[in-house]
């Protein structure tokens, strides 16, 4: 036996023997200046509704947002990401790119409500479609180029609400160039994109769809990106930073990791993942089954993310977090 058995001269544990020590050397943490959140404000209603497939999670009547907005402030919330659930929905989504339309009053409304809240819509149309695919259909087939234009307008529609970044998700071809171009030509030069560069066409949507009552039959696999391909998610996010993305996100964020951290070493831009419906339901769940420390994986969760080397995240955990952080 080597003398290096017995007595190693290595010993990481060290640096483990106690909270102040583990604290110092610490290599990630997060804190509400990571955390984006998601919030679902639905047309025609007067009380919040529950998502049954995500509990904890409400469809806010729009008369409550400005009280929701300033509840999550006071909690820390910078960051927001509003997503509507139409009642006037038509085969183009065009309700997305009025100045009346959902998409705009809910940036009006938060921005109203909070100056200083950093307002992030999704930027697609299949929760305004009555097909609820993520753009112009024809002959069974998403039309990618005359679904640009369409993003164009509904973007400079945002920016003209006054949304402060755009996350464009409908993952379409040239979508990030074309909406930078169309954001200058108005005068929207400061309004950020947040790219949803590799979207994957995941079953952990599945949520997100109920939340939303998406009328979507059948997938998107013709536009979202196969779940085995992680070269080609690479392909996708360098793309969009040559378009002019300003950050560039993965999504869901748990099972890739792995596209994460491979584009984390490729670029030096801002990176972005998102703790899909699919992710929060399944902590949720097994946490309300007693199987698991709901805190305690949550923010195993958000390390994780940091770790593998997002600089923000999405998460229907945020304002938990936030509660959480604030001792409540
Ligand atoms: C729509 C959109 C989706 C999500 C965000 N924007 C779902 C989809 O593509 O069906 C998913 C969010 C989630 O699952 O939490 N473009
Ligand atoms: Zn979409």
């Amino acid at each position: 036996m080597s003398q290096l058995e017995v007595s190693p001269l290595r010993r990481p544990r060290r640096l483990r023997q106690s909270p102040a020590i583990r604290d110092l050397v610490r290599e990630h943490d997060f804190s509400l200046n990571d955390l984006v959140h998601p919030i679902f404000i639905e047309e025609g209603i007067d009380e919040p509704k529950d998502v049954s497939a995500m509990p904890g999670i409400v469809r806010y009547p729009e008369a409550m947002v400005e009280a929701e907005i300033k509840e999550l402030a006071a909690l820390g919330v910078r960051y927001v990401m509003p997503f509507g659930i139409s009642r006037h929905k038509d085969e183009l989504g065009s309700d997305t790119w009025h100045d009346e339309g959902l998409l705009a009053r809910m940036i009006r409304t938060i921005k109203q409500a909070c100056p200083e809240m950093v307002v992030i819509p999704d930027i697609c149309f299949c929760e305004y479609t009555s097909h609820g695919h993520c753009g112009v259909v024809e002959d069974g087939h998403v039309c990618n180029d005359a679904t640009v234009e369409n993003l164009v307008k509904q973007s400079v529609a945002a920016a003209r609400a006054g949304a402060d970044m755009l996350a464009p998700s409908a993952m379409m071809d040239g979508q990030v160039r074309a909406i930078r171009e169309g954001l200058d030509a108005a005068g929207f030069e400061q309004v950020a994109i947040l790219a949803h560069s590799a979207k994957f066409a995941s079953a952990f949507y599945g949520p997100f769809r109920t939340a939303v009552d998406s009328e979507l039959q059948g997938d998107r696999k013709g536009y979202q990106m196969d779940i085995a391909n992680g070269r080609q998610a690479l392909v996708e996010c360098l793309l969009d930073e040559d378009e002019g993305a300003d950050i560039l996100m993965v999504k869901p964020g748990t099972p890739y990791l792995d596209v994460l951290a491979n584009l984390r070493q490729r670029t030096d831009l801002p990176l972005a993942s998102y703790q899909v419906g699919g992710e929060y339901a399944g902590i949720k769940y097994a946490a309300m089954a007693g199987a698991l420390d709901e805190r305690e994986v949550v923010f195993e969760t958000l390390v994780g993310f940091k770790r593998a080397g997002a600089d923000l995240i999405v998460s229907y955990y945020t304002k938990q977090v936030a509660e959480w952080l604030a001792g409540k």
